[in-house]
């Protein structure tokens, strides 16, 4: 393990899912992290801190996680919501983009995780980071505003991009979402289960964010995605062998259009063939290339008290 000599990592939304988690490892390896939220805390700052004060001294990287979940099942998909899911990741990019090209000194990296729902949903194209992103749905177009917040970053600074799919991990995300009805053999695939899932386990998210903060030659696009690619009946079984259920019970596409309003509804029943062919190159190593190790991994039913 290299140990960092208490570099400041500055991460917008480290107190979600993946930030937490991304603390956790970076801060083991000596990185010494600053969250940026809405709510004070410990290790906290808030966002009203950074548009008044600017960075906080000798700041060497900053990471935006931060973002309203799109499948807040509690939250109707109305205009107002949409424009919270919007802001909380458009706003929260430029207002860290502003400070970083306000600071005198700069940080050496900017890394800003976006989603795969950049590319346009499909069962027979195939992306990889050189493929053209066309804004032909919401999810689309919010990635297309969201990248082009982080772009307006000065030139000084690396920019990193990474493009995540859904993030297999037992504290957040999906999984949260599924592991009840699925541990008590309610599971099942969703619409047809054709359509392409492309996933990562939260330990290699955050292991390609940390690997994007520590190597010079890292710039650009990023897919946040596992080389195994599946479909989301190829997930249901995964998942369910490895809680050791059935899952028979199959959700249909309408029920979902009618619940959640077809447009947030296609992130569930719509997806994208995605291959991480950047992060490969650049020789990141993945720690659950696979998905069935991935799945049993986040199968139990209560989340472990400490992280890996
Ligand atoms: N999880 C996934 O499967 C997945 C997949 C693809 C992309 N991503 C992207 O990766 C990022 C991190 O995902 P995550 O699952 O870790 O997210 P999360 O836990 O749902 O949220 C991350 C943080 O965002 C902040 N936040 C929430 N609503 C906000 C709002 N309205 N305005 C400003 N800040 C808000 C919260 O921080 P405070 O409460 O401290 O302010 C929260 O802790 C998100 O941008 C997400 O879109 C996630």
């Amino acid at each position: 393990m290299t140990i960092r000599t208490n570099l400041k990592v500055l991460i917008g939304g480290g107190t979600g899912f993946v930030g937490k988690r991304l603390g956790e490892l970076i801060s083991k390896h000596g990185y010494d992290v600053t969250n940026v939220s809405r709510m004070p805390g410990r290790n906290n700052i808030c966002w009203s801190d950074i548009a008044l004060r600017g960075l906080p001294d000798n700041t060497h990287a900053v990471v935006n996680l931060a973002g309203q979940q799109f499948m807040d099942f509690t939250k109707a998909w109305t205009p107002g919501f949409k424009q919270n899911v919007q802001n909380s990741r458009v706003f929260t990019t430029k207002s860290l983009v502003e400070a970083i090209n306000k600071a005198q000194a700069k940080p050496k990296v900017l890394v800003v995780v976006t989603g795969v729902g950049a590319y346009e949903p499909s069962e027979t194209n195939k992306y990889d980071e050189s493929s053209t992103v066309t804004g032909s749905d919401f999810f689309s177009r919010l990635t297309i505003e969201w990248e082009g917040a982080a772009s307006k970053v000065d030139p000084s600074v690396r920019l990193v991009i990474i493009r995540s799919g859904v993030v297999i991990g037992r504290e957040g995300g999906m999984i949260k979402n599924m592991i009840l009805p699925f541990f008590l053999g309610l599971g099942g695939r969703i619409g047809s289960g054709k359509q392409f899932l492309p996933w990562i386990h939260v330990d290699d998210l955050t292991g390609i964010i940390k690997f994007a903060l520590e190597n010079e030659k890292v710039v650009g696009i990023l897919n946040g995605v596992s080389p195994h690619i599946v479909t989301n009946q190829d997930f249901t079984v995964s998942f369910a062998k490895a809680l050791n259920r059935p899952a028979f019970f199959p959700v249909p596409e309408t029920i979902l259009n009618v619940l959640l309003n077809p447009e947030r509804a296609m992130l569930l029943t719509k997806g994208q063939h995605v291959t991480p062919k950047r992060v490969m190159e650049f020789g990141y190593s993945y720690q659950y290339p696979n998905l069935d190790d991935a799945c049993k991994d986040v199968a139990h039913l209560f989340p472990k008290k400490t992280a890996n």
